[in-house]
């Protein structure tokens, strides 16, 4: 998963280097399936559940599972969350990554700042014997500190050899509840977050999630595995 992981990790930083006004969230896709050849690996999210793209691209009021589309043109001012799978010797890894294309304004860098400090907070809990409620109460906590809303019916996951695996890692919650983490587990936290309420649709597309009121969204995400004392990032 580490060395998966870590091709994941270059092929979202070349793809956010790729990524400008103009261009479509199809021709991302088509970029990240050529360094998917380059790399040797297997996009994860292709075929599953006959998803038919290599990257999720969701695009300022897209929260997640956005549909690559050819008539999704960006502008300057935009903020682009790419979300990516990788399958390697049989193991999943999945990360996320929101930036802006271009300029943006004040708030959508708020958004994309908390979203990363929120899985920092989360992830700092983590450690064999540590309630996952923590982590997730944790994560909550920041978000709501800066004033956005979390994202409630969306949530991380186990990872392993399938994407989804247990348990099920919601980005609120209480402390000292839930799952007791042990070393060696592998989990994909995944805080997703609004500008104003935590309301979504599901697009026409049956995959792309939106706000409900049009407010802005962003998202992080890492795999990580939990150590003794800690995690290790095995997306990174
Ligand atoms: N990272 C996404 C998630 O954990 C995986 C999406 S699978 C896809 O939900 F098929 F939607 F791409
Ligand atoms: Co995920």
């Amino acid at each position: 998963m580490r060395e998966g992981g870590h091709i994941l990790a270059l092929v979202l930083k070349e793809a956010k280097d790729f990524s400008r006004p103009g261009m479509s969230t199809l021709d991302i896709d088509k970029y990240v399936g050529r360094l998917c050849l380059k790399y040797k690996v297997m996009p994860a999210f292709r075929g599953y559940q006959n998803y038919g793209y290599n990257v999720c691209a969701s695009v300022n009021d897209e929260i997640v599972h956005g549909v690559p589309k050819k008539d999704k043109i960006l502008k300057e001012g935009d903020m682009l969350s790419l979300d990516f799978g990788v399958l390697h010797k049989g193991f999943n890894t999945d990360a996320a990554i929101t930036f802006g294309i271009g300029k943006i304004d004040p708030i959508k860098k708020k958004l994309i700042d908390a979203a990363e400090k929120s899985f920092f907070k989360g992830a700092k809990k983590i450690k064999d014997g540590a309630y996952l409620g923590d982590v997730s109460a944790e994560i909550q906590k920041y978000i709501e500190s800066k004033d956005f809303s979390v994202i409630r019916s969306l949530a991380g996951h186990g990872i392993g050899r399938e994407i989804h695996e247990e348990p099920s890692i919601a980005n609120f919650g209480k402390k000292g509840t839930g799952v007791i983490l042990k070393e060696g587990m592998t989990l994909a936290i995944e805080p997703m977050l609004a500008e104003k309420g935590f309301d979504l649709r599901l697009g026409d597309d049956g995959w792309t999630y939106s706000t409900i009121d049009g407010g802005m969204s962003s998202h992080f995400e890492h795999t990580i595995a939990v150590t003794k004392r800690g995690y290790d990032i095995l997306t990174a």
